[in-house]
């Protein structure tokens, strides 16, 4: 029987008036899991630079380590060095793989490089039915053999063969799979109705510095003309869009004026777009944004697959919203249990009225400090977030989920001014 979990740390949130000042952000935990998962694929070392320093790095480490993999991470550089050894596997160690959903991208790989993997059945967080039932589909489609097992699943692929996969949803996961199992698969895969997230852009984009044959990047159809061996490169991770997000919903939630440095604003356009007509003022530069705000309107939200709004920015756009005047709605179109979060967001006395996946949203609310289960990265993050404008102090559990996604969260949000600080679990529970 599992043991029970241990208790973690627990983010005390205070409001402090206005975030103000300058913050610089990660690479983005997206597209670094799936850049590490790619190192299966080489014949020799990927050095990867600007890797975050999140919790799922270390973890995605020992998944590529149980395969075979020697990975050497140095968080302070963020720097991640990865090389298969002469004893690459295709079985990977349960425990790390269920404790991260993007353990899943091993798949892709394996199958590509070894012909042949078994993967337990990925965690990660709670939202939804995230099935991969689209990863194994298009493996099979080039020829692969699927055994679903309670648990966990082994593809063996004696060919690998090039094919023609429309996914019926632009996933991103079986997107990323079936782009590194075509990139050394016999002939050409063209994949149709693609994800076109800024990370798998960077992924493509690495893949073709290695040596693979990929177009359409960035498109609905990306084809795939599989080559012999992929080469070393070093690779530099594009940044975080969704860590840029959160913080330039901040700003605006407390109307502040912040500077955000290693952003790519060209991947935030709808977000930005919502942000304006909420009535934020954003400044974009090169590789940086400016979010001022003062009072905010209510706006109407849908989240979609890329270029539409990021479903992982929606709880923290639920927060903004409470603060907005009037009514605002927003859709919940890619993971049915997203919106979870306004459990939690009632209980600080926010006006949101749910209907299957639609909320609306009346504003302003005075919300007021309380305990939040930290339910997954996003909603941990949001979490946080409100309690920058609730009265009294906000306590967030679970903090170990935004650690998995958010690199130095409350180092970053005390340094613009908020009053934050992480407290052992030990303490709160007294
Ligand atoms: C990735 C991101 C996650 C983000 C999501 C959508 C990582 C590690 N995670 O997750 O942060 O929220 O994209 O932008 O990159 N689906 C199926 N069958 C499949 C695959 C997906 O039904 O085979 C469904 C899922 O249950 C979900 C939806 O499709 O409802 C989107 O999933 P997908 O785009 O695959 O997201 P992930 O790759 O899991």
């Amino acid at each position: 029987m599992d043991s029970p979990p241990a208790p973690t740390d627990v983010f005390r949130v205070r409001a402090n008036g206005p975030l103000r000042g300058t913050v610089r952000l990660s690479g983005a935990k997206n597209s670094a899991l799936k850049l590490m998962a790619a190192a299966l694929l080489v014949d020799g070392e990927l050095t990867l630079e600007a890797v975050p320093r999140i919790a799922d790095v270390p973890v995605m480490a020992d998944v590529l380590r149980g395969l075979g993999m020697d990975v050497d991470l140095d968080p302070e550089a963020e720097v991640a060095r990865l090389r298969p050894t002469e004893a690459l596997h295709w079985h990977a160690p349960q425990d790390a793989v269920t404790r991260i959903r993007a353990s899943i991208s091993c798949l892709g790989p394996l199958v590509g490089r070894l012909r042949h993997a078994r993967l337990a059945l990925p965690g990660g967080d709670k939202i939804g039915a995230r099935g991969i039932d689209l990863h194994l589909r298009g493996l099979a489609a080039m020829g692969a053999t699927i055994d679903e097992r309670p648990g966990e699943v082994e593809v063996i692929a004696s060919e690998l063969h090039g094919a023609i996969i429309p996914l019926d949803f632009p996933s991103v996961g079986a997107t990323e799979n079936l782009v590194m199992a075509a990139a050394l698969a016999d002939g050409e895969t063209v994949i149709d109705n693609a994800a076109r997230e800024p990370e798998i852009q960077d992924l493509c984009r690495m893949l073709v510095a290695m040596g693979a044959r990929i177009d359409g990047i960035g498109s609905p159809t990306i084809s795939v003309e599989g080559v012999d061996r992929l080469a070393s490169v070093t690779w530099t991770t594009c940044p975080d869009r969704i860590e840029a997000g959160t913080y330039a919903f901040a700003a605006a939630l407390t109307g502040g004026d912040v500077v955000i440095e290693r952003v790519q604003p060209s991947a935030l356009t709808m977000p930005l777009l919502k942000l304006r007509a909420a009535g934020a003022i954003v400044e974009e530069g090169a590789d940086s944004l400016r979010v001022k705000a003062a009072d905010l309107d209510a706006v109407d939200v849908v989240t979609l697959p890329y270029p539409g709004f990021p479903t992982d920015l929606q709880p923290q756009l639920m927060v903004l919203l409470t603060q907005a005047i009037g009514t605002s709605r927003v859709t919940e179109n890619v993971f049915e249990s997203r919106f979870s979060f306004v459990d939690e967001l009632l209980r600080m006395g926010a006006d949101v009225h749910l209907d299957g996946h639609h909320a609306l949203i009346h504003g302003p609310s005075r919300l007021h400090g309380t305990t939040l289960a930290g339910l997954d990265v996003r909603a941990g993050a949001a979490g946080t977030l409100a309690g920058l404008v609730a009265d009294g102090e906000t306590y967030v559990r679970d903090v170990h989920h935004v650690d998995r996604g958010y690199a130095d969260f409350v180092p970053r949000l005390q340094a613009l001014g908020a009053d934050v600080e992480r407290l052992p679990a030990a303490a709160f529970d007294g």
